[in-house]
């Protein structure tokens, strides 16, 4: 992972600007960025893509609007989107905010990967073109801070990925885009990953190799206290060995490490709602849930705000550079998330956490699959 310089006076820092929450950072191409950053998936809405819900039925735009708005106040200047998330939708909002703030103050990172139209595969170079130009239309804008390869299907024996690597470095030649990212792998655990009498790919090599091909310049990573904290300390070594920046995502586990979803109250989420497939959203899992986030409390506090404050800042102390991203559906949990401070977690903190939240995990995976419709 790349480590900072003592943080220059970067276009966007001024008298007048707030602190920027978490601290910050800069990202490939020298721009300077608040380290928590804010995740636009959510604000898509609901949304179906590959046949399955991969949307939020929870947000609203004007609330989402409002939160974009605050996050901005608040001195967050990392925005991040995708073209998929709810097909566009996420990224016209985002726009809409956009036409309001001075673009060099702000960061603006999508994706491309996951819809692939009437074309064979997301990638095929004209197509990723298109893409790109709509997001550029969407936005308001015309360049991205960061465009990364979403999805790791690059088609049959991968016969897309040197098509699309040409294509983003083309895109950066051309000024569209200041950099490309690429996603790590969604669980740095191949044995997992790879269920016994599958001919599926281990994840794990299948990364490397894409990665040795893509050479990002900036990576997305999932991170939370609910995963398997050796999955995350191999892509951790993994970054840091190549000097390559890292983005956090999912810092909250989608709204589970808030504590909010009481096992009594599981939540019924809408049409297109991806978390309606996942099982950590039902009442058993909760229940699980609940009794290891119960520890969490004994420690760090019985509000909301302790639990959110303190997932956030264990994941700003494990990556010191990184971006942490957390989506949200409310100006309030954008107050709420940007307020985290900054202030280190002790050694014994950290290893508790750990500690609990291995324990979460491995409750949780133990009593089933993650997803509700699929056993592998
Ligand atoms: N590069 C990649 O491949 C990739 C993959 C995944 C995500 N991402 C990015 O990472 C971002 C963050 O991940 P995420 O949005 O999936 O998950 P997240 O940040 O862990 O959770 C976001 C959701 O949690 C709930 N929430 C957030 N703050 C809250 C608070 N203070 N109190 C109560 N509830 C709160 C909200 O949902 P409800 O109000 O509905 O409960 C919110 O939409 C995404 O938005 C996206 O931009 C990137």
């Amino acid at each position: 992972m790349r480590h900072l310089n003592p943080a220059p006076k970067g276009p966007f820092v001024n008298d007048t600007h707030p602190p920027a929450p978490g601290g910050r950072t800069t990202l490939p191409g020298g721009k300077e960025v608040s380290r928590l950053g804010i995740g636009c998936w959510p604000i898509g809405g609901p949304a179906e893509n590959l046949g399955m819900p991969m949307g939020w039925s929870t947000a609203r735009d004007s609330r989402s609007l409002d939160g974009l708005a605050r996050a901005f106040e608040l001195g967050a200047n990392l925005f991040d989107t995708a073209d998929v998330y709810g097909h566009g939708h996420s990224e016209r909002l985002l726009g809409a905010f956009l036409t309001g703030v001075p673009r060099h103050q702000v960061a603006v990172t999508s994706k491309v990967g996951y819809f692939s139209g009437s074309n064979g595969n997301a990638y095929d170079p004209a197509h990723m073109r298109v893409q790109l130009e709509k997001t550029l239309t969407n936005l308001g804008t015309d360049h991205l801070d960061v465009y990364a390869l979403h999805n790791a299907n690059f088609g049959p024996e991968d016969v897309y990925l040197n098509m699309a690597v040409e294509t983003m470095r083309t895109f950066q030649a051309e000024g569209l885009i200041k950099a490309v990212g690429m996603r790590g792998p969604h669980r740095y655990a191949p044995e997992r990953l790879v269920p016994a009498g599958t001919a599926r790919e281990d994840k794990h090599a299948r990364f490397r190799r894409h990665f040795a091909i893509v050479r990002p310049d900036i990576l997305a990573i999932r991170d939370n206290l609910l995963t398997p904290r050796d999955a995350t300390a191999g892509i951790r070594a993994f970054a840091d060995e190549r000097n390559v920046p890292v983005i956090i995502n999912k810092a909250l586990g989608q709204g589970l490490l808030t504590g909010k979803h009481a096992p009594s109250r599981a939540p019924a989420y809408g049409a297109g709602d991806h978390r309606s497939r996942k099982r950590w959203f039902t009442e058993p899992a909760l229940r699980i849930l609940q009794q290891h986030l119960d520890a969490l409390r004994e420690r760090f506090g019985h509000e909301q705000t302790d639990l959110v404050h303190t997932s956030l800042r264990y994941l700003l102390q494990r990556w010191p550079a990184a971006v942490v991203l957390t989506g949200f559906t409310s100006a309030a949990q954008v107050e709420q998330n940007l307020s985290t401070p900054s202030t280190p977690l002790t050694p014994e903190d950290l290893a508790y956490l750990a500690i609990a939240g291995r324990r979460a995990q491995e409750a949780l995976d133990a009593d089933g699959e993650v997803f509700t419709d699929e056993s592998a």
